[in-house]
């Protein structure tokens, strides 16, 4: 039988698939993560690993898997924890959770833009901090986005998500995107294509939903902030280096733009402490896929990638 080591604590949906498929995981059931030496203790001898977006998969840790291993199922939609070409090159199989999170995330994204273009987040301290505060016509005025641009960078199952709440809302879309998207869609969403420098200057809200890889890193930075309007928006539920985050709190110190929604954050669990006291931003710890059912279908979708490959089929969700 395959060895599969579940290295993070995974909703018991997930390991209810593995043992129906008669497969007898070793999990990690505490909440606080496995440290790095215990996680190359942990995966000595694995067939197949079922990881979290936490947990690092390198040379170094497929080294300490052994030649045996087969594959690396990641419980997330991103896998830039991933060293995709290592796993190649020595044969294993990649696999991550696209779909099923993609309305979650594109919820916490709607979230966001509205929590930071009407200044909820700031509202919610002044009340909770006992601030004394009175109904004015002037008071803690934000920015409607009825009428407004969003600009999607990365218009894969998320963008689109966003694209289409946001139109709901009154927005109008554009998008920059590597990969061709279904022309119907673009049509029912009005959506057009543009160039990442027209979508810059002319978005009022930018929402970042394109994968952390080497050539996303740091795609907002310092020369993109500038060609931003400074009445303008930035949000990101992707990953965080995406964004080079210093660049944006100098941005917004700078009255680049003029906020930012960030799920996601360039050194995780770390925040840049220029962030931290700013009312022009809003800061939430990466909930993207945080619902219950997600996280239970994320578990599930991840489990019957590794029984697939445990029983020699296809996996249902490979990377690449
Ligand atoms: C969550 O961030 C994911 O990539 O699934």
């Amino acid at each position: 039988m395959s060895k599969i080591v579940v290295t993070g604590k995974i909703p018991n949906a997930g390991l209810e698939v593995l043992r129906k498929a008669g497969l007898n995981p070793q999990a990690w059931s505490q909440d606080v993560a496995m440290s790095r030496e215990e996680l190359l203790k942990q995966v000595q001898g694995a067939e197949i690993l079922v990881t979290l977006l936490t947990e690092k998969v390198d040379s170094e840790l497929l080294d300490a898997a052994g030649s045996q291993l087969k594959a690396v199922c990641n419980v997330a939609v991103g896998y830039n924890n991933i060293d995709v070409a290592a796993c190649k090159s020595r044969g294993v199989t990649v696999t991550n959770t696209p779909g099923v999170l993609t309305d979650a995330t594109a919820d916490i994204a709607l979230a966001l833009i509205l929590m930071v273009t009407r200044r909820l987040a700031e509202g919610e301290r002044v009340i909770r901090s006992k601030t004394p505060w009175q109904w004015g016509m002037h008071y803690m005025l934000g920015t409607g986005i009825t009428n407004r641009v969003l600009g999607v960078i990365g218009m894969g199952a998320i963008g689109i998500a966003t694209a289409r709440r946001a139109k709901a809302c009154g927005m109008s879309v554009i998008y920059y995107s590597r990969s061709e998207i279904d022309s119907k869609i673009a049509d029912d969403l009005g959506a057009r294509k543009v160039s990442l420098d027209d979508l810059l200057s002319e978005s009022d809200v930018v929402s970042i939903h394109c994968p952390s890889n080497e050539s996303t890193h740091h795609l907002i930075g310092a020369p993109q902030f500038k060609k931003m309007k400074p009445t303008a928006f930035l949000v990101n539920t992707a990953r965080g280096p995406i964004v080079d985050e210093q660049a944006l709190v100098d941005a917004l110190k700078a009255k680049e733009i003029a906020g930012a929604g960030l799920d996601v954050f360039e050194f995780e669990p770390k925040i840049n402490e220029g962030l931290l006291d700013r009312d022009d931003v809003v800061l939430i710890p990466h909930l993207g896929s945080a619902t219950t059912e997600t996280r239970d279908a994320m578990a599930m979708l991840a489990a019957n990638n590794a029984v697939a490959i445990s029983k020699g089929r296809s996996p249902l969700t490979p990377v690449g």
